[in-house]
């Protein structure tokens, strides 16, 4: 079979199906090629049924102290099964939505694997079609480093236990202080499991601002979180125990048994079986390489999202979709990827956009950086919250806002108030005119402008 269109995209994850839909409003004749569902791994196996599951072992944490709440309930208990069935429907919920948007935008899913067999070429199964553009936007999946033992029963990686539907492991041992290991440890002690976190660099979280891991560390080591920095697992056996990962921590030698391992050292761009072997897609790093308008050495092909590498967040791989579409249109808007928000949803959340002090530094810029604790905030101590804070940092002469970092409740919302003055360059003073609702988490902001 041939067909004919405007836009071939491969992948029908945030990047993918945003870039269509703009595509669409353009006036192209759009195809998404999917293998899997629609939605990528933001909806299917990432960002949604994370937080979805977090959910359910946040609220059974909170009961834990639920008495000092008035409440008095008489059995606790957890059940993965329910959780999971929970979680489906909602992914099944949000895909429909995606799905009725597509077909109301007459955009074509084809479900397979799309493999470029040139410029503008593209086959799924026995069809071939013909593109004026390609847009490839097929993100990435689970990376398994190269220790002894990885391939071991019960070493998993976040794929499979965004599945999980037993009793709560006794022991989970996370390798990797990143993004999904501070989230995973997070969710899984919330529901009793005992937690050792091995990260290899001297700090966990080594992407966010510095103050921001060591208070996760200082929060997650009260409840119980035993975590290792510096630390190189060399070896996973098994015993009649459990999984020993035999690990270096600053040159000594050292073991943790545990019923299961989490492999989470990051993700690896999804570029096999993507090109036939005479198209020579330029790959920098195992990513994609693209230009600042997202093409690749192909000007007529283009690359977006976590398998260009850099930021891999969903709303960023769904800006950059955008942006893509936007210059093929050869429009002039842009959504401003200089600027981006990033959220983990630990607990307390933490947020962070713009410059961190330690960037002001290195780069030379004099800044002013205000802190303020949120203890001294009504609605967290209302709320029974942990210790937690709002930094907002300026530049020191202009007083411009350019950067925010904060661990609180609702950090994850009220980061937005901060990437909006980042992106439109907006003064302390600016900010200072704003009425926050009281009370709220966001008062904060404003307290943390004086
Ligand atoms: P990551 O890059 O955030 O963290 C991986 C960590 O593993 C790093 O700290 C690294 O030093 C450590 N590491 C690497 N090899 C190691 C080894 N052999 N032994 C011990 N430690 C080792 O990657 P992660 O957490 O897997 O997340 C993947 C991507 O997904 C990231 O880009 C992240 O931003 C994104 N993500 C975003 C979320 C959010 O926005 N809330 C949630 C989950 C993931």
């Amino acid at each position: 079979m041939f067909k004919k269109v405007d836009l071939v995209i491969i992948g029908g994850g945030p990047a993918g199906y945003e870039a269509a839909f703009k595509a669409a409003d353009g006036g192209m004749k759009a195809i998404i090629i999917e293998k899997e569902a629609i939605g990528g791994t933001c909806l299917n196996h990432g960002c949604i049924p994370t937080k979805t599951i977090m959910h359910s072992t946040e609220l059974y944490k909170k009961l834990e102290t639920i008495d000092e709440f008035g409440i008095a309930l008489e059995k606790k208990s957890i059940n993965f099964e329910v959780i999971q069935n929970r979680k489906e429907e909602i992914l099944e919920k949000l895909r429909n939505g995606i799905l009725s948007r597509i077909r109301k935008s007459d955009i074509e899913v084809v479900l397979g694997e799309g493999k470029i067999v040139s410029n503008n070429l593209v086959r799924v199964g026995d069809e071939t079609i013909e593109t004026k553009f390609i847009l490839i936007a097929t993100g990435t999946g689970t990376l398994l480093p190269p220790i002894k033992g990885c391939d071991l029963d019960g070493v998993i990686t976040s794929d499979e236990l965004l599945e999980y539907n037993k009793k709560p492991f006794g022991a989970l041992t996370i390798i990797g202080g990143g993004v999904i290991g501070m989230e995973f440890a997070n969710m899984f002690s919330d529901v009793g499991t005992s937690i050792t976190v091995i990260e290899a660099l001297d700090r966990i979280l080594p992407n966010m601002d510095k103050e921001l891991g060591q208070s996760l560390k200082m929060i997650l080591k009260k409840r119980g979180v035993d975590i290792h920095t510096s630390s190189f697992v060399e070896e996973i056996i098994k015993s009649n125990e459990g999984l020993s990962c035999k690990y270096k921590e600053k040159g000594k030698e050292a073991v943790v048994t545990s019923d299961a391992v989490l492999i989470a050292v990051g993700r690896k761009p999804n570029i096999n079986n993507l090109y036939a072997a005479d198209v020579e897609l330029e790959i920098e790093k195992g990513c994609i390489k693209v230009n600042d308008n997202y093409q690749t050495n192909y000007p007529n092909i283009y690359a977006v999202g976590d398998v260009i590498g850099g930021i891999q967040l969903a709303h960023v791989a769904s800006a950059e979709g955008k942006n893509a579409v936007y210059h093929m249109l050869g429009k002039e808007d842009r959504i401003d990827v200089n600027v981006i928000p990033s959220c983990i949803y630990t607990n307390p959340e933490i947020a962070s956009v713009g410059i961190t002090a330690d960037d002001a530094k290195r780069e030379n810029i004099k800044i002013i950086a205000n802190k303020f604790p949120m203890l001294a905030n009504g609605k967290t101590i209302l709320s029974g919250m942990d210790r937690g804070y709002i930094k907002i940092i300026a530049d020191e002469k202009s007083h411009k806002i350019l950067g925010a970092q904060m661990m609180c409740g609702r950090a994850t919302d009220l980061i937005s108030e901060l990437t909006v003055a980042i992106a439109n360059e907006l003064t302390l003073e600016d900010l200072k005119k704003v009425i926050h609702p009281h009370p709220t988490f966001s008062e904060g902001i404003g307290d943390a402008l004086n």
